[in-house]
């Protein structure tokens, strides 16, 4: 595993896109092993932010470091990186297999223009019996459910045993058996010491298990640990509804309260 002390550190990051502040001055710190959060409405600029992170989005200023070090000065560190792209942000008719797919995860190892050995196969085995796809490997990804394509997506980003795995609303169109799994998988993955960073609208399922939450709309209006009295009031003024913490043993989970 790789050595470092904090997984994601943004300092005072601002963008702007089509003149517009998508992220103002936002400063946050992901340590390493933590399985952190981040949720917020509609156009909060959780994606934008997770593309920062990943240095597909150049902030207008700010720094980025990821693993301790600048973000474009990663180099061959960039592929213990993981990701799982927002569902909707994905071209499915590209004409590969679910096996393929998931391949493609172990390439930032191998390198490109290297031949495919039999550990890249052996590693692209794992991650699919990982999320339970094995038995999809022929199939094209194009003739999926939007859970099977998910859950190849989820398996393509752990084929290289990634240090810090960033999923961007993952349980989008993933059945409830499903999106179980997943956070059990999540939270295995956490045990084993790695950083988790979650893009979720399912803000009562994560809050049991995760270490801060980060709550994005523009700003970043709070970043805390579920249940304090800051993160309560952060979702209530962003959500514009009655949020509560109810704990069971030590996990917090949070309720939505209806409007009349
Ligand atoms: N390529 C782009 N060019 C211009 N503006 C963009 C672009 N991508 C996103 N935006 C804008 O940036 C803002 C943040 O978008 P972003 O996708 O980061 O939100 P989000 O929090 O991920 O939302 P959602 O919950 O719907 O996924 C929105 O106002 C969006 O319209
Ligand atoms: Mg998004």
């Amino acid at each position: 595993m790789t050595s470092f002390e904090h997984a994601v550190q943004l300092t005072n990051i601002t963008v702007k896109q089509n003149d517009m502040v998508t992220i103002d001055s936002v400063t946050l710190t992901i340590n390493k092993g933590n399985f952190a959060a981040i949720i917020g409405p509609n156009g909060a600029g959780k994606t934008t932010l997770v593309k920062v992170i990943l240095g597909l989005i150049r902030p207008d200023s700010g720094t980025v470091k990821v693993f301790d070090r600048p973000s474009d000065e990663l180099g061959e560190l960039r592929s213990k990186i993981g990701y799982v792209p927002q569902i909707f942000s994905i071209d499915i008719k590209f004409p590969v297999t679910v096996f393929e797919t998931v391949l493609m995860g172990t390439y930032g190892k191998l390198g490109v223009g290297k031949r495919v050995t039999s550990a890249e196969r052996e590693a692209t085995y794992q991650a699919m019996e990982k999320v339970g796809i094995t038995d999809l490997k022929d199939r094209p990804i194009a003739r999926l459910s939007g859970g099977q394509r998910q859950r190849a997506f989820i398996a393509r980003a752990l084929a290289n045993n990634p240090d810090l795995l960033v999923l961007d609303e993952p349980t989008t169109g993933v059945d409830i058996a499903t999106t179980g799994n997943l956070y059990a998988l999540l939270r295995q993955l956490k045990s084993e010491g790695v950083t988790v960073l979650l893009v979720s609208h399912d803000v009562g399922v994560v809050a049991s298990y995760i270490d801060t939450l980060a709550c994005l709309n523009v700003s970043l209006v709070a970043h805390c640990r579920p249940g304090e009295v800051e993160c309560t009031d952060a979702l209530k003024s962003m959500y514009g509804c009655d949020v509560a913490f109810l704990h069971h043993g030590d996990a917090p989970h949070i309720v939505v309260e209806e409007h009349e």
